[in-house]
């Protein structure tokens, strides 16, 4: 909380058109960039990063199409410390009603030596050359060092300190490999914020990713160090396992917003809706078991789990699926479903049974049971339909 009890707002920074993109087999069109973008902004997203200018023609049409229709998000150019990517980023989002330039080069060690085979002097000089340029023009800078969280701590407060006082208002400090533990990522944000000179007068942002699983308790306690951003992708797609998931970070800090003292600006509703149509546009499928929008996230098969939802549905789920857009919390019908969960089903379609007859059901519903992984509605119905004939 802060010190009003007010709780912080966090702003989503959605990277699905960018790093999502990276994924194998999920570029997309340049068409399919501008639907996606349209569910972003109706989700109520704060900053969106469409693409990289510099690096096609199509993607380059998309981030102007992109930055000309949705006048109510802040979009992002995004660059990597070189003129002309910088040229490109600025060039494609100048009809943006609001902008951003998002300027990033490596800071650790392995990558200046083995990827940009430069020194730390030189990342240094690159950074402040490629922020002086930038800032001629676009006033909102976000400076990202690559391979933050494997990056030597006091270089890296040297580093950011140097973007700061070029003009950079948005520090990025990234998981790239997904390598950081929670309590790292709280040390490292909370150590260049106070270490850094003028750490205190820019806003930070997390992007964790999701190597070892950890990309959204990595956000969380980047925010909780103080981060007001985190960067994430719809259905946590990206490169290798993936991103911070969206919907997982958001539903956290919802979920448990009074333990965390912050809010979002997210359309909660529009959940559901921006996942599966990710999924489709991207040929993407969402594993059944992903946390809020895979298809089991909200599925209750055994019988004394089902028997409590019937009684009261905060006995075995911690958020409400329909505010999300998700579909009513389907009880599905299995071997451990209970005699409960088959009468209320049946009622549900018009079908009250009691005593004998609901036992003979409940006995010819188990055979089935046995024989498939689920009974459906239909064959349930056909099975309460051919037992109370028989009766
Ligand atoms: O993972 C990463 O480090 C990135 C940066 C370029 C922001 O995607
Ligand atoms: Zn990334």
């Amino acid at each position: 909380m802060t010190q009003s009890n007010q709780p912080r707002t966090i702003q989503i920074f959605d990277t699905t058109l960018r790093d999502g993109e990276q994924s194998p087999g999920a570029a997309i069109a340049p068409e399919r960039k501008i639907i996606i973008a349209r569910q972003l902004a109706r989700l109520g997203i704060d900053v969106i990063e469409p693409g990289f200018a510099v690096s096609s023609p199509g993607e380059f049409a998309a981030i102007r199409q992109i930055s000309r229709e949705l006048q109510g998000v802040e979009i992002v150019g995004f660059a990597r410390a070189v003129k002309g990517d910088i040229d490109a980023a600025v060039k494609a989002t100048q009809d943006a009603a609001r902008r951003r330039l998002h300027i990033f080069i490596s800071s650790s060690d392995i990558h200046l030596q083995y990827q940009l085979r430069m020194s730390r002097a030189e990342v240094i000089a690159r950074t402040r050359e490629v922020l002086a340029y930038g800032k001629q023009f676009v006033q909102e800078i976000e400076f990202s060092a690559m391979d933050a969280t494997r990056s030597d701590l006091d270089f890296l407060t040297e580093l950011t300190e140097v973007a700061i006082s070029e003009g950079a208002t948005i520090i990025n400090l990234p998981d790239t490999l997904g390598y950081a533990l929670p309590e790292e990522i709280s040390h490292m944000f909370t150590s260049v914020r106070r270490r850094a000179r003028g750490g205190d007068t820019v806003r930070y942002s997390a992007h964790c990713h999701d190597d070892l699983g950890l990309a959204a308790a990595n956000s969380l306690a980047a925010v909780r160090a103080g981060a007001s951003q985190v960067e994430v992708t719809v259905n946590g797609i990206g490169e290798r396992a993936g991103n911070c998931s969206l919907e997982e970070l958001v539903m956290i800090l919802d979920t448990r917003a009074s333990a965390i003292g912050v809010k979002t600006n997210i359309n909660q509703s529009e959940i559901f809706e921006t996942s599966r149509l990710v999924s489709r546009m991207m040929h993407f499928p969402v594993a059944f078991n992903k946390p809020i929008v895979g298809r089991n996230a909200f599925q209750h098969e055994s019988g004394i789990h089902q028997d409590g939802l019937l009684k009261n549905r905060s006995t075995y789920e911690i958020m409400d699926p329909e505010a999300m857009g998700i579909p009513r919390s389907m009880i599905v019908l299995g071997k451990h479903s209970g005699r409960h969960a088959i009468k209320h089903r049946l009622a549900e379609f018009g079908i009250e049974l009691e005593g004998e007859q609901l036992d003979a059901v409940y006995a010819a519903f188990k055979i089935k049971a046995d024989s498939q992984k689920m009974v459906t509605d239909e064959q349930l119905i056909r099975i309460a339909g051919e037992q109370t004939e028989t009766q």
